[in-house]
């Protein structure tokens, strides 16, 4: 559920954005007639896309609940920019429209952004937890321990695919953990690397 309301929410944003670029490049470089048409031509589809835009993202707010600072940012900027759109463009007023479709183009970046850091933080947090109960006792928290010979994963010179090979198949007083799925290897992996100085 929350999943198909983001793709419909991102494929919204993504037509709104694009359609509020071609207004505003109009504007700026002074196509009167032809944003006048443009903008009639467009009046009905832009109604159903920002109903759409909205009620995806009303939606996924209400299915998710989770009122991040970010997302606080987010809805300002966006909620700032639709009134300034509706005037700058109804006065032909080239700075308020540029701010308008900077502030969307800013909030889509914004949530992009946040999107990447959040999957990198949750996969690296589970590789930390696996790190911690399993290979902790040898190699260490920062990696150097080296019991039993552990190799310092701090300063490992080795691919993360080489890594990958080892830690399923072990290597000299490292047993291998074959029971490690996909996800949690590449989790434990991107750990390590961050052991690296
Ligand atoms: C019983 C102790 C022990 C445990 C537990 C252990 N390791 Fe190791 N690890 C070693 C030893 C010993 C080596 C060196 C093997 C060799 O090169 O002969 C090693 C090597 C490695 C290497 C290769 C590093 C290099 O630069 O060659 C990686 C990567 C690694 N371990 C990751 C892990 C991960 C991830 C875990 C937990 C899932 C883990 N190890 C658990 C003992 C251990």
């Amino acid at each position: 559920m929350y999943k198909g309301l983001l793709h419909s929410h991102t494929f919204f944003v993504l037509v709104f954005l694009i359609h509020y670029i071609v207004k505003l490049i109009l504007l700026l470089t002074n196509k009167k007639e032809p944003l006048a048409k443009y903008t009639k031509a467009t009046r009905i589809p832009e109604m159903i896309f920002s109903f759409g835009f909205l009620a995806s993202g009303l939606g996924m707010l209400i299915s998710s609940a989770v009122f991040s600072k970010f997302l606080i940012i987010k809805l300002i900027c966006v909620f700032t920019s639709i009134p300034l759109a509706i005037i700058g463009f109804k006065k032909s007023n080239k700075a308020l429209a540029f701010i308008a479709v900077f502030l969307l183009i800013m909030s889509y970046g914004l949530a992009e952004m946040h999107k990447k850091s959040l999957a990198g933080k949750t996969t690296a947090a589970s590789g930390q937890s696996i790190y911690t109960e399993t290979c902790f006792k040898c190699h260490g928290a920062d990696g150097k321990l080296g019991v039993n010979g552990a190799k310092d994963l701090s300063i490992t010179l080795l691919s993360a695919e080489e890594q990958r090979v080892i830690i399923i198949n072990g290597k000299g007083a490292m047993s291998g953990y074959k029971d490690l799925t996909a996800a949690q290897l590449d989790s434990v992996v991107q750990y390590i690397a961050t052991l690296k100085q």
